[in-house]
């Protein structure tokens, strides 16, 4: 008998490792002949812990549970995906995943993330294999052409990115990845880190033979200390199978993987300040040009991607650049992962292919507000992205759907909020976080943050009014076109669009409370 249970961090702050405690505990005494594997989770967070038992029928889930459901689910027929109260059927055909086109997230949740032979049993290597026989440049003719684009957030064609670091000459060049996962509401890297880490290791070789890059780091937030764990076990475990080493799977093609682990500033996640900080000075924001791709780690020509556009690399070498171009809308090919959070029913992992609009992602998928209130806002793309009042809910999810309607998809967050927001607080936020996080190098968003800040708590109070909103609006501006990097440059969007949307949360207090 197998049993299927995550370690992913979402799954243990709520108690997975306690079921799995209770769970070995039972197999003992009743002496069965089962294992537990633990695995990263499918992205259905309302039902973790979520247990599956492998049956004659395939896998049958069961969930949330906790502890003390195990007795009683071993005795109601969990072994043979029996019935219980909590019994959910199988994963797949859960509307939640059903709906979705899992490419990048097609392992996480169901394979063992530490074992290469499931790995290998569900499609890895295959692209790292088709990479080696392909070579160099035509390994970036098949990114270009996938459409793929910077996960990041700015969405930058990947493919280009890469040919700017081939074409560049140097004695050495790096792979850098970013998993300095900052957004609020974001956790697609560090699922894949905890789920299925070894297509990053593949996706980075991959793209280190793209571009003659022998070396790539692995940038972790400190706050994701499972994640750490786990990938760095990965990284031993492929150094031991001759994955990363010399010579890569036996072929002329040398890597290594260092993971660096980052210290709590949010501004890391900035590719220059996250060069900065691998090089061990302080986390501060370079100018650019020269582009990292020209000039990056250590003067070096590199190529710094975001975790998710390295971990799709593997499926679009494995099945072509046509078939994942073939997903998507417009300029936005292939599928995003998207990170439903905040005041939600349905909060998870949805990966899917540009084009969904944002109302069906919410109301749908999402299945509307955890309080059951009417939803006031959505944040999409992190704390420095917009606020979509329901009216904008046609957007389609889709880079440039987005910009035309003064917003961001980001990497990916969507942080839903009900009726009883207070939209003016959150515009003061966006200042006073941009405040916080600065690295101080700019004028517009080290000292238009704090003054924001103050002009926010000036027109709650009801000082000059009228006059403030025109500061508040020209501060915007000065900090959206004067900041050196999107710190400082995207601060206004949240700002701005609650001020549009919200006008009325705006209001003096005194005269909102009457
Ligand atoms: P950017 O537009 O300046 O650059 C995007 C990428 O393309 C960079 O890697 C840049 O070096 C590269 N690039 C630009 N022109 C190039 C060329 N000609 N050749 C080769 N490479 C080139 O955007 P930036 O400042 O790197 O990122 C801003 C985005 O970061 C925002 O859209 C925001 O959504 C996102 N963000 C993401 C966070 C997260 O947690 N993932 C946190 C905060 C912001
Ligand atoms: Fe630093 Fe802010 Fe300027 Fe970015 S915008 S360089 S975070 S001071």
């Amino acid at each position: 008998i197998r049993f299927f249970l995550p370690r992913d961090s979402a799954a243990l702050a709520v108690g997975a490792d306690k079921v799995a405690k209770r769970l070995s505990v039972e197999i003992a005494s009743r002496g069965l002949d089962a294992t537990i594997t633990r695995t990263g989770s499918r992205g259905l967070f309302w039902l973790e812990p979520m247990l599956e038992v492998e049956t004659t029928a395939g896998r049958i889930a069961y969930g949330p549970l906790t502890a003390a459901d195990i007795p009683a689910l071993l005795d109601s027929g969990l072994l043979t995906g029996g019935h219980h109260a909590k019994r959910l059927g199988k994963p797949e055909e859960l509307p939640f995943l059903a709906r979705q086109t899992r490419l990048t997230f097609a392992r996480c949740g169901i394979v063992d993330p530490l074992s290469l032979e499931d790995y290998r049993a569900t499609g890895g290597l295959k692209g790292l294999e088709k990479a080696v026989t392909l070579g160099a440049p035509a390994i970036v003719e098949e990114v270009t052409k996938s459409g793929l684009r910077g996960r990041g957030g700015a969405g930058f064609p990947t493919g280009i990115k890469w040919k700017t670091v081939a074409d560049t000459a140097a004695v050495r060049k790096f792979i850098v990845c970013n998993a300095d996962e900052g957004d609020s509401g974001t956790f697609a890297d560090r699922m894949i880190l905890e789920g299925d880490p070894f297509c990053l290791i593949e996706g980075m070789i991959i793209a280190g033979i793209a571009v003659g890059a022998t070396k790539g780091y692995v940038y972790i937030r400190s706050e994701y200390p499972d994640a750490i764990d786990v990938f760095t076990a990965a990284v031993e475990i492929a150094g031991q199978a001759g994955l990363l080493g010399p010579s890569v799977m036996g072929s002329s093609y040398a890597f290594e993987i260092e993971v660096r682990t980052g210290a709590g500033a949010y501004v890391c996640g900035e590719e220059t300040a996250l060069l900065e900080s691998i090089e061990g000075k302080r986390g501060q924001v370079r100018a650019k040009p020269p582009l990292p791709a020209h000039k990056g780690l250590f003067g070096m020509p590199t190529v710094i991607n975001n975790l998710i556009s390295l971990a799709t690399v593997p499926v679009i070498l494995d099945k072509g650049s046509a078939f994942y171009a073939d997903f998507g809308l417009g300029r936005s090919r292939g599928t995003m992962p998207i990170q439903i959070a905040g005041n939600v029913k349905h909060g998870g992992l949805f990966e899917a292919a540009f084009g969904l609009t944002l109302g069906e992602i919410i109301e749908d998928i999402g299945g509307g507000t955890l309080t059951g209130r009417p939803v006031k806002a959505v944040q999409a793309g992190g704390p420095l992205g917009a606020y979509f009042p329901p009216h904008l809910f046609d957007t389609p999810y889709d880079y440039e759907a987005f910009a035309a309607r003064d917003g961001l998809i980001g990497h990916g967050g969507l942080v839903v909020f009900d009726d009883s927001v207070d939209m003016a607080g959150m515009a003061r936020f966006a200042m006073e976080f941009c405040a916080i996080e600065s690295c101080g190098k700019c004028t517009p968003c080290r000292i238009g943050s704090t003054r924001g800040v103050e002009v926010v708590d000036r027109i709650t109070a009801g000082i000059d009014h009228a006059a403030n909103l025109t500061v508040l609006k020209d501060l915007c501006t000065t900090m959206k076109f004067g900041s050196l990097c999107a710190l400082g440059g995207f601060t206004p969007y949240p700002v701005m669009s609650a001020l549009t949307h919200y006008p009325d949360d705006f209001a003096p207090r005194g005269t909102r409370l009457l």
